[in-house]
Parts: structure tokens; sequence; C-alpha cells
């Protein structure tokens, strides 16, 4: 089994993930093409059709999606556009053009406040408006696609707005954080998940498949090792309670997911999230 890379697609190409595996394709052995929502608005069914069959990639890889988990409360309507028809849009144009479509998608799919480790053989069981529309757009893959990765991921962070960001840049102006409280998960950079989404494709596997740092930990500890690794120790970390909080829904406490496909298929598995949380750091140090 094996996959040619060939022509790929990437849809979202601007985003935190989008462009991190925009960035590590090795253009002299692939033929990239890459559009956010000003050039394919994948809510428009005409203009995604139109571009798969101008262009005829092999390879589909929907990065877009409306990821803001208040927005999505907000505007319901707008999420399951983008979060879900986006995905049905690529994937009939996948079916058309007998391309591999991949789909990002999410740890919000599940909740059950069960503690447990979610495999990709468990039942989803969404309860925000965001984890409902991605695991419709999850649905309309495997719906349309006889050939689709779904690949989950969890508290991804790379460029832009999000977490580890948040910490890097608070703790350089404030000696007291204050950090939600009963949120568990595997932190996973974007690298190491473009690492793993592109092992996948050259593997030639189908099917769904759970792609997170290995590790696991809370927010909190996830905050300490932030500072810990940048000398911050004297910032202080307060926990808040999260229940229902800031968006008027219940997060998810605990979504930790096994990644029991990639050991089955014995595709290599990502760094733990400390080493690659490291990574990033060292990364970002030498950006300066
Ligand atoms: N970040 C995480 O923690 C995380 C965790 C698990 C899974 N994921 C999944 O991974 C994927 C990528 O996440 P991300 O963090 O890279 O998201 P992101 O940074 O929000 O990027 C999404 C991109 O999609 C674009 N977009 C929005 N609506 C669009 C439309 N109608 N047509 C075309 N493009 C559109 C956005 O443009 P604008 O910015 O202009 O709206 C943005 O450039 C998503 O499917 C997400 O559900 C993310």
């Amino acid at each position: 089994m094996g996959y040619d890379y060939g022509r790929i697609w990437v849809v979202g190409a601007y985003g935190r993930v989008g462009s991190t595996i925009r960035d590590m394709l090795d253009i002299r052995k692939v033929e990239l093409l890459e559009t956010d929502v000003d050039d394919v608005d994948i809510t428009d069914v005409e203009a995604v059709t139109a571009f798969a069959q101008r262009n005829r990639p092999n390879t589909i890889i929907n990065c877009a999606g409306m990821t803001d988990m208040e927005a999505c409360e907000k505007d319901m309507e707008q999420a399951y556009r983008v979060n879900a028809l986006g995905a049905r849009n690529l994937s009939a144009a996948a079916r058309k053009v007998k391309a591999l479509m991949i789909q990002l998608s999410t740890d919000d799919v599940f909740y059950d406040g069960k503690r447990t480790l979610r495999n990709e053989f468990d039942q989803p069981n969404p309860v925000t408006i965001y984890g409902k529309s991605k695991l419709a757009g999850e649905n309309f893959v495997k719906e349309l696609t006889p050939k689709h990765l779904i690949i989950r991921s969890s508290w991804v962070y790379g460029r832009g707005k999000n977490f580890v960001n948040y910490i890097l840049e608070e703790s350089r102006k404030s000696d007291i954080i204050q950090i939600p409280d009963q949120q568990y998960a595997s932190p996973t950079s974007a690298k190491e998940l473009a690492r793993c989404v592109l092992r996948l494709i050259k593997s030639g596997q189908e099917g769904v498949f759970h792609a997170v740092c290995q590790g696991d930990c809370s927010r909190m500890e996830l905050a300490q090792e932030i500072l810990d690794m940048t000398g911050r120790e004297q910032v202080k970390l307060v926990p808040r309670v999260t229940a229902d909080s800031d968006m008027g829904v219940t997060i998810p406490e605990y979504t930790i997911l096994d990644t029991l496909m990639l050991r089955m298929c014995r595709i290599e598995p990502l760094q733990d999230w400390r080493t690659a949380l490291q990574e990033y750091i060292r990364e970002k140090n030498n950006e300066k």
C-alpha cells in the first residue's frame, strides 16, 4: 500500500492547521493548491465543484471550519453551514474527481462526562454546536466519499490564537493567570498533527483516526509546563471554575482521545505532548 501525494488541495490554508500542513509540503514533490474563504468559500457548492473540476486534485484536505465555539453557539446556522455543508460540498466534489477526502475533526464530538478514553469505535455524543456541526460534517464525508480519512485532534496549538500562545503572552504581562479547571485532553502541536496527516496520506490508510500527542493533562498542568519551560515559574496560576461558563454552554471536561487506529494500522504515533511543546517553544524562541 502507498499513496502518491500528487496534487493536493489544502482548504482553509491560512488557518492554524492548514498553514502548517501547507508549509510542510515539499513543493518539489507535490503540486499544491491552497485556498481559504476569500478564494473558495466552501459553503458555496458551485464554487467548490468548479474549483475541483478545473484543478482535479487527487487529495483534498479540509482544514477550513468555524472553530470558535462561542461563535458557533451564537450562530448555529452558520456553524452548520461551514462545518457540515462545507464538508458535504467538498466530499461531493472529491467523489466527482475521485480524490481522497481528508476531513479534520475534533475531540468535541465526544461528551458524556465520563473519565474514559475515547477510541475511534466509541459512539460520538456532542453537546456543543461546534461538536454537533463537526460530527455532521464527518457523517457527510462518510456518506459521500468512498475514499476518506477523518482525523480528529485536540487542543491544537501553533500560529494564531490558542491556549499555549495565550499563556506565553499573558505570563509576560501578569503575575497571576486564571486557568479554567476541570478540562483534560492531549495538547497537540499543529506541526505534529500535520506530520501525522502526511504519514496517513502516504500510508494509503482510510477511515477514522485519532491523531493527538501522546499523554494527557489538565489545562492547569499544561500552563504550568509552559511556565517551567520558559523560566517563568514565579507566575501564579489560579483555577477558575468553567461550569457552563463564558459561552453559556457546558464545555466537555474530559476528552482524551485514544489513538487505537494509529496503533492497529502501525502508523508512527505523534510525539509525547511535552516533547512537542518543547519543540514549539524552542522554535518560537529561535524566531525572535
Ligand atoms: N485548533 C484546535 O484546537 C483543533 C482541535 C481539533 C480539531 N481541529 C480542527 O482542525 C481544523 C482546522 O482547525 P484550525 O485550528 O486550523 O482552524 P482555524 O485556524 O480557525 O482555520 C480555519 C480556516 O478556515 C477558514 N474558513 C472559515 N470559513 C470558511 C469558508 N466558508 N470557506 C473556506 N474557508 C473558511 C478560516 O478563515 P477565517 O479565519 O477568515 O474565518 C480559517 O482560515 C478544523 O476543522 C477544526 O475543527 C482544530
